[in-house]
């Protein structure tokens, strides 16, 4: 459904789902309906939209449905693989072979049941869940093309993440395999919305996954610089939101049985690991992390103002753990990375959402500034 406002679309309090948005629950994500308005207002067909730090997709899926080219980029692997899979249609034969592969899942985990397993390789993953699903990534192995490979694989980082993250227990094998077969369904039922709705906006199927380039470096980086102007692509519009300054989301874990952290995610998706929380937030909660923060911030849109339209627009959503200390600061390094503040068709910067389902925020903390997101407009200046 199109939103017609802006007031609408910016505070919508409806959860983040509908076409394939909810193939992985990306932690921050933002909302797709803040992404469409967005689109629809500053861009228009055909032209391209970089978001820099893409997370869980929501711009590039949202640009890719709507005849938008879409440019992503991530530092992490994880936020990468999920939104290549989300973007990538799938053929009737190979919605078959992915149905098929998890009923073999039921089967082949009734049959490994009896198995004792000394020792597990992926840190703080219980038994149970572990032989569910190390058996289901040995059968999707089997899969015949990698986007089904790819597929198989996403749905089981949904599974993992619904059985594991933030739960005080673990389901029962009998649960995960009920829950796959479901996923999978909800998972090729928004596939498909998403390809009609792509139609609908004149982007045949076999174009979505040629409508997006996904990259796998930071927004800083000369690489991101080099590859599109070698291709000639300027970006009109920027929407993203950056990692959050002083504020911890653990973007590329799960809490088990509490607050235990496993890498499992990593292992599901078979992408690469390896760095501590700070790579993927910018800098800590510290100080130093602050002041690295800033630092990064203003490294990165210095490099996009090299890679973007003159006349494009930087639209973002930021939330701040301090915002009366740190906004000044985000404008600043914004500035000093050659960018000024600006509106765009009536719609002003600095506008306050409040942010609902935030779940690393307790109630009370709700309250505070972590709990909104800040809408910042900006221009290159030339
Ligand atoms: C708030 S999330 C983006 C969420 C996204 N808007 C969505 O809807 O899913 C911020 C992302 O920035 C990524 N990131 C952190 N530092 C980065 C960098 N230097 N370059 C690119 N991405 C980075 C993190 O890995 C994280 O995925």
């Amino acid at each position: 459904m199109r939103l017609r406002t802006f007031e609408n679309a910016f505070h919508s309090t409806d959860k983040v789902q509908g076409y394939t948005h909810d193939f992985y629950k990306y932690p921050a994500r933002f909302s797709p309906n803040f992404a469409r308005f967005m689109l629809d207002s500053l861009t228009e067909p055909g032209d391209y939209v970089l978001d820099p730090f893409m997370g869980g997709g929501t711009t590039i899926i949202e640009a890719a449905v709507s005849g938008r080219h879409a440019i992503g980029t991530d530092v992490n692997e994880l936020a990468r693989f999920v939104t290549r899979v989300k973007t990538t249609p799938l053929s009737e034969d190979d919605i078959s072979e992915i149905r098929s592969w998890a009923q073999d899942v039921r089967f082949a985990t009734k049959e490994n049941k009896a198995t004792q397993l000394v020792q597990i390789p992926i840190r703080n993953m219980p038994v149970a869940a572990y032989s569910f699903f190390d058996t289901a990534i040995k059968l999707a192995g089997h899969l015949r093309f990698p986007r089904r490979r790819l597929f198989a694989r996403c749905a089981l980082l949904r599974i993992g993440q619904w059985a594991l993250d933030v739960r005080s227990s673990t389901p029962q094998i009998a649960q995960l395999c009920d829950e796959l077969e479901k996923k999978v369904e909800a998972m090729l039922k928004g596939l498909s919305d998403m390809v009609s709705a792509a139609r609908t906006n004149g982007v045949y199927k076999n174009k979505v996954t040629a409508s997006r380039q996904l990259f796998g470096c930071s927004a800083s980086a000369s690489l991101l610089r080099r590859a599109l102007s070698r291709r000639n692509v300027r970006p009109k519009l920027v929407l993203t939101s950056p990692p959050y300054p002083g504020v911890h989301v653990l973007y590329h874990r799960w809490q088990v049985l509490g607050r235990r952290e496993t890498p499992a995610p990593y292992w599901i998706a078979d992408v690469r690991d390896g760095r501590g929380a700070s790579y993927y937030t910018m800098g800590g909660r510290s100080t130093l992390g602050v002041n690295n923060y800033f630092t990064e911030l203003s490294a990165t849109f210095n490099n996009l103002k090299h890679i973007i339209s003159p006349d494009a627009r930087v639209v973002q959503l930021v939330s701040f753990s301090d915002a009366n200390r740190h906004l000044p600061r985000y404008l600043e390094a914004m500035s000093m990375a050659g960018f000024e503040e600006t509106s765009a068709e009536n719609i002003d910067s600095r506008q306050v959402r409040l942010v609902p389902n935030r779940k690393w925020y307790n109630q009370r903390r709700l309250e505070n500034d972590a709990g909104r997101e800040v809408l910042l407009i900006h221009r290159p200046i030339n």
